[in-house]
Parts: structure tokens; sequence; C-alpha cells
């Protein structure tokens, strides 16, 4: 990922869903970075892992085991995050209720408590979390948020309608903070990762599957979690100092084209053939 240039030095930073994944790489990819990052996860022994390697890394990291969904513990979380820092500047909302892919069907089959626990992490989770980290941020002077969304928040996934729709409010929640808390120097942007290969995503997926995935990229290879990461850091950055409610998609040219564009690229290889 290249050599560290200490583009976070000074900063604290608290990343959610930091145990696995794009959050556990951004993490370590920020601590490199020189920030101290407080490594949240609702699994303690995920988090203990991805701070330990930022410490073996000579960085640092503390691990903090909470569920984003739950407004006590992420307002211990944020509190945690202030006294082992001192303060909190860059918040990154990675935390993503993965568990529920089969359960997430069509609507008329919809399963309520299916759809309050996608919502209740994947966009409640940026709302607590930015509840509780705002006051901090505020009297700092400022501090960046970022929210991760993902395509299938305007590009339908078709049978994963509780996903879709909570990754469609982190967006709007995004702006809405952004436009509320701009002033007082706090942005707010979005990560819009396409198909990036993750411990999540490698489950999810089969290996045919994977194969389309990379047949839609407009790239060589399918994206890596750092791919993510590296566009994060410039949002966590002072370098996006006047980036605010900007949605960055991270897709390697997935949402591009025009959709029949792979249709055509077939139907031009069939011809060769012939
Ligand atoms: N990987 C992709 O292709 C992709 C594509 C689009 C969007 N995204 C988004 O990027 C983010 C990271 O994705 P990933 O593939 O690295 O996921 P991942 O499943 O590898 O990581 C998510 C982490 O969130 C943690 N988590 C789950 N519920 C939690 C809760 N209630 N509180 C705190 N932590 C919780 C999990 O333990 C896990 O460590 C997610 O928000 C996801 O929706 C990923």
């Amino acid at each position: 990922m290249g050599t560290a240039t200490g583009r976070l030095t000074g900063r604290s930073a608290l990343v959610t869903g930091a145990g696995s994944g794009i959050g556990a790489v951004t993490a370590e990819l920020f601590a490199r970075e020189g920030a101290k990052v407080v490594v949240a996860d609702i699994d303690e022994t995920k988090a203990a892992q991805t701070a330990e390697r930022i410490r073996e890394d000579g960085g640092v990291g503390e691990p903090f085991a909470a569920d984003v969904s739950d407004e006590a513990q992420v307002a211990d979380l944020v509190e945690f995050a202030v006294a082992s820092f001192g303060g909190l500047d860059v918040l990154q909302n990675y935390a993503s209720e993965r568990s529920l892919v089969g359960r997430d069907v069509f609507v008329a089959d919809a399963d309520p408590s299916v759809w309050s626990r996608q919502l209740g992490v994947d966009l409640m989770g940026c709302v607590l979390t930015s509840k509780h980290a705002l006051p901090h941020m505020i009297r700092a002077g400022g501090g960046s948020i970022t929210n991760a969304t993902s395509l299938a928040a305007w590009l339908s996934l078709e049978g994963r309608p509780a996903y879709a729709t909570a990754k469609a409010g982190v967006i709007g929640l995004s702006k809405t903070l952004a436009t509320e808390y701009g002033k007082q120097g706090v942005r707010c942007n979005v990560i819009a990762p396409g198909h990036i290969v993750s411990p999540a995503t490698e489950k999810m997926y089969s290996a045919r599957q994977t194969e389309v995935m990379l047949d839609h990229v407009s790239a060589p290879r399918l994206g890596r979690p750092d791919d993510v990461a590296l566009a994060a850091l410039f949002l966590a950055s002072p370098e996006s100092a006047f980036v605010n409610g900007h949605v960055l998609v991270v897709d390697g040219g997935m949402s591009a084209y025009a959709p029949m564009v792979p249709s055509f690229r077939r139907l031009a290889a069939d011809e060769t053939r012939q």
C-alpha cells in the first residue's frame, strides 16, 4: 500500500466494523499514517486481533467491543475513544450485519425482524456513532465522518431489499450531516465500494458468481479492501478539507457503463469465434 507519509499524524480515529475486511484494513492503514485508532467491532476477538496487528506494526490501536445498534454501547465506545486519545477527529463507519443474507428476501416475504436488524446496524449504527461523536468534534473545531454505503443503494441486487434500503439511508443521512454540521467544521462523506473481496463477500458469493463480478469490473482485477481504505484515507485527511457530502465510488468502473455493454462484449466474442 505504499510508504506511510503521516497523513493522519496527531489524529484520533474510531473505526467500526474494524475486526474484518475493509474496516480492519482501514484501521491498519490509518494507524500507519499516524492516527491513534480505536478498533471497534461487535466481535471482541476480531477487534483485538486487528489492534494487535496495529501494535506489531508500531502503531497505536485500542480494541473495543460494541454493538453499534445499541446506543448505550455506542456512548461507551465514543467515551472510550475520547478518554484514550484526548478527543475524536475521525469516525469511519463500516459495521454491517452480514448474517441476514438469505433471510433478507423479496419484499412480499419480508420479515420485520430482519429489516429492523439490518437498518439497526447499517443505518442506525451511523446515526448513533455520529450523534455521540459530533459534540466532541464540534468542541474541537471540526472532524471527518465517513460512512460506508454500497452500489446496492442505487443499483438493485434483486433480493436484498433491507440491505439496499439501509445503504440508501446512509447516503441521505450523510448528506444531511454534511449540511447540518459543515459550518462547524465537521465533514461527512460516503464511501461506496463495488465488489470488494473480503471475508464477507467470499462467503456470500460462489466462485462462478465472483467470475461474473470480474466480468463486470472495468479493471484487470477485482477490488481489494486496501482500494477502499486508500480512498477513505483521502476523505479522512486534511487533503479533502473542502470535500463534504460527497459519495466516493470505489468500484473499478462497475457502475460506469450502460447496462448492455457486457452483452455487447459477449456478442463481439461470439462473432470473433464464428
Ligand atoms: N465487501 C464489499 O464488496 C462491499 C461492497 C459494498 C459495500 N460494502 C460495505 O463496506 C463495509 C465493510 O464491508 P466488509 O465486506 O469489509 O464486511 P465484513 O463483514 O468483512 O466486516 C463487517 C464487520 O462489521 C462487524 N459488525 C457486524 N455487526 C456489527 C455491529 N452490530 N456492531 C459492530 N460491528 C459489527 C462484523 O463483526 C465485521 O467484523 C460494510 O458496511 C459493507 O456494507 C462492502
